[in-house]
């Protein structure tokens, strides 16, 4: 693939990973691949807006040596320290061995902690520039978007947003523009992204919008360091991130759960049949059956949750640990929950699931619904009695 232009003298010259399927370790899905996004901006002095993980160094080198030789490259910004941004910096020194990189205090301390690097630095803060030539390079400190280090990079005379990881999407294609792809899929990895990775965050993603919103700066064209450029509306993604920021959601639930022999998951077919009697729109998830990350951006559009267990040991069944886990880091708030679940003796599993929702923030609607050994057939009518309950907890909402 060649460069792409974003401008007279704006180029992207990343990298399409197509195979990534696991980011973060293997923390979250990528089911569409990803791509590292580095841009490289001509004039008097030249810059390079990040880079790529290192495995794609050689593919970006090979891009920028078709605009122009890498030796002659002034500035190295480094929004973000990730190495997955951060991981052809060294690559690009070797070239020219004369650039300064520039970044954060903590970006700083962690590129070069990271890469052990003694790298001629320049630590810029908010309202901080670099003159190119004909264009500037303005800075905006975005600290906890997503680490500490995190910095975007603005040019006033293209109202060009280099926000490195926010508006990003894990999505490799051919194209790298939003009017070239199809929405649908565009937004879903969008949504996907702020799920798994900003959701946390989502009190920074207001305030940094509202900064940025205030002071009147203007936003053509917003160039994230993951996946499709936004040309056509960059206004689009901006007003999702504020509506997924601000906890709006659909009026539907999801259904999570796993079942040892069977109790438990008809318990949540009656409990769903329930909720549907209701006029609200609720789908299972089997845990062992579904991607974690899905089951996660599915949440971040629906009003309820629903997560049953059977029991074990005491406690929750291990394959129902790590969708508990991934609610206590991202503290989905405003989210209306309740736990449920069969058991032999002694119980547990709905405690755990409970205690869970409580350290995420959730509002339980419904004390948990526990039935011994095999639901008869007035226990399944309980369940539904329960699924009908929790969608009116969902319709008062
Ligand atoms: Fe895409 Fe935080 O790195």
């Amino acid at each position: 693939m060649s460069p792409i232009k974003l401008f007279d003298d704006i180029y992207w010259v990343g990298a399409v990973d197509w195979n990534v399927r696991h980011f973060h370790g293997f923390a979250y899905s990528t089911h569409n691949g990803t791509t590292y996004n580095a841009y490289l901006i001509i004039d008097d002095k030249i810059a390079l807006v990040d880079s790529v993980y290192g495995p794609f160094k050689d593919e970006m080198m090979e891009k920028i040596k078709k605009v122009v030789e890498p030796e002659k490259i002034d500035y190295i910004i480094a929004n973000h320290v990730e190495t997955d941004h951060s991981g052809a910096i060294a690559e690009v020194l070797k070239h020219a061995s004369k650039a300064k990189v520039v970044g954060t205090a903590r970006c700083q301390k962690g590129l070069f902690k990271h890469y052990f690097g003694d790298w001629d630095f320049q630590v810029v803060k908010t309202g901080d520039t670099i003159n190119l030539g004909k264009r500037t390079l303005t800075f905006l400190e975005a600290p906890m978007l997503h680490w500490p280090d995190s910095m975007f990079t603005y040019i006033q005379s293209d109202a060009l947003l280099l926000p490195n990881d926010a508006f990003g999407q894990h999505l490799a294609t051919s194209k790298r523009f939003d009017d070239e792809v199809d929405e649908k899929i565009l937004m879903k990895e969008a949504a996907k992204y702020y799920a798994n990775i900003l959701w946390p965050l989502s009190s920074l993603v207001l305030k940094k919008i509202e900064q940025v919103q205030s002071q009147d700066i203007k936003i053509n064209m917003i160039a994230p360091s993951h996946g499709i450029i936004w040309r056509r509306n960059p206004t689009k993604i901006i007003e999702s991130y504020l509506h997924w920021a601000k906890g709006e959601a659909e009026k539907r639930v999801l259904v999570v759960y796993d079942t040892m022999w069977n109790s438990t998951d008809k318990m949540a077919r009656a409990i769903v049949e329930g909720i549907s009697s209701m006029n609200i729109e609720a789908k299972i998830y089997r845990i062992p059956y579904s991607d974690r990350s899905d089951i996660i951006a599915d949440l971040l559009e629906a009003k309820g949750i629903l997560i049953g267990s059977s029991t074990i040991n005491n406690d929750i069944l291990p394959t129902v640990a790590p969708v508990l886990e991934e609610l206590k880091g991202l503290k989905p708030l405003g989210k209306i929950a309740a736990a449920f679940g069969s058991y032999g003796w002694g119980g547990g599993a709905v405690k755990t699931i409970e205690e869970t929702f409580n350290k995420a923030g959730m509002k339980i609607a419904l004390p948990a619904l526990t039935i011994n050994y095999v639901p008869t057939e007035e226990e399944i009518q309980k369940c539904y009695d329960f699924g009908k309950e929790f969608a009116k907890s969902i319709i008062a909402s």
